[in-house]
């Protein structure tokens, strides 16, 4: 079989870099593009690491169209994942403009540069937070779309609504958008994982932090919700089955079995998990206990927000497999090996 390349633009990230594995491991070539403003060069070393293929990397900025372009001389992909993008949700509401120009213009770029060099297919990285707060759960794609509540989703719907009608427009092109819900874990070799800079945002990474005593105490945003246990609910997906999730939706593109020209999944598990249930897996699996308390709702948190998965898994022909132990184990070995825990 003629091998074929996937650029995968963001692949020192973290899911990137996990995507890249899953990648190399079926067979594909891959070149990592990065400018590293949110990653680090250990992401493509452990991609290296774990396949034994010395992996193609290029420093280069999404954004800056004639750098981009240098990529598409040098290498014959015909499929692109798009992942570099900047994706904290509160910096966006502080400084939305940093990240209409980062997310789009990359974006923007990638589309041009797919259609001025003939190539093909874009898998686009979005998120369940297009869905905001649900009327009905758990979501299907058909869901509707609430208005964004942060420059950063709203960067997800603008940069779906691009690649439907640029598929839609060009007969080139073909575009896949997976929405991601919550992606926690790491790899089991523990060479790649999440890789935060600063005090972690997300749920996962304050919690091995916590464990590992870089952080004192866990805050649990809010007990008062309408849930069974006053906290919310979110779908929290491995983060090495969400990226065969990719690698299914490549598959598809290159073997021609795209229903339409534009497609959307949810990716998830379908399984809907209360923060308290989280932590109490975390300690349980782990063997440790952590220090958290109570603490005011954190402003925009929706309730609850989980995935019906039917359609990926009939489509895609993908399901989550990994437990929600073994992926909280996964999440502490990498912490550990992170902060020299023995
Ligand atoms: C958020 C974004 C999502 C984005 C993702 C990755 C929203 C609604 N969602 O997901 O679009 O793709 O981050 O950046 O903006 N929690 C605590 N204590 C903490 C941290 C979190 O209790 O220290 C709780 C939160 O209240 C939430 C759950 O843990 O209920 C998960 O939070 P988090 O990991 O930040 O993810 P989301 O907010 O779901």
């Amino acid at each position: 079989m003629e091998r074929k390349t996937v650029l995968v633009s963001g692949g020192a990230g973290y899911i990137g870099s996990h995507t890249a594995v899953e990648l190399i491991n079926a067979g594909y070539d891959v070149v990592i593009a990065d400018n590293l403003s949110n990653s680090d060069i250990s992401g493509v070393e452990g991609v290296r690491a774990i396949t034994g293929v010395d992996v193609p990397f290029v420093n280069v900025d999404c954004c800056d169209k004639q750098a981009f372009a240098q990529l598409f001389e040098q290498y014959n992909f015909d499929s692109v994942i798009h992942f570099a993008a900047y994706k904290a949700v509160g910096e966006s509401v502080a400084d939305p403009m940093k990240y209409y120009r980062n997310n789009l213009l990359s974006f923007i770029n990638v589309v041009d540069l797919m259609r001025q060099y003939g190539r093909h297919n874009i898998v686009f990285s979005s998120s369940a937070t297009v869905y905001g707060e649900a009327d009905t759960l758990p979501v299907t794609e058909a869901t509707e779309r609430k208005a964004a509540t942060s420059a950063y989703g709203n960067t997800k719907q603008m940069c779906e609504d691009i690649l439907r009608d640029a598929s839609g427009a060009y007969e080139q092109i073909n575009g896949i958008a997976l929405r991601y819900f919550n992606p926690i874990g790491a790899h089991p070799s523990a060479l790649i994982g999440e890789l935060p800079r600063g005090v972690p945002q997300n749920l996962v990474p304050y919690i091995t932090q916590t464990a590992a005593g870089v952080r004192e105490c866990l805050s649990i945003f809010g007990d008062d919700y309408p849930t069974e246990d006053g906290s919310c609910l979110r779908d929290y997906i491995d983060i090495v089955d969400l990226a065969k999730a990719h690698l299914a939706a490549i598959n598809r593109m290159t073997e021609g079995r795209c229903n339409a020209k534009y497609e959307v999944f949810n990716v998830g598990t379908g399984r809907a998990v209360s923060v308290f249930e989280l932590v109490k897996t975390f300690e349980k699996v782990n063997n440790l206990k952590l220090n958290y308390k109570v603490a005011p709702r954190r402003q925009g948190d929706v309730v609850a927000v989980w995935a019906d998965t039917a359609l990926a898994n009939k489509e895609l022909g993908w399901q989550a497999e990994r437990s929600l132990e073994d992926t909280l184990r996964s999440a502490w070995e990498w912490e550990k090996r992170v902060r020299n825990i023995k």
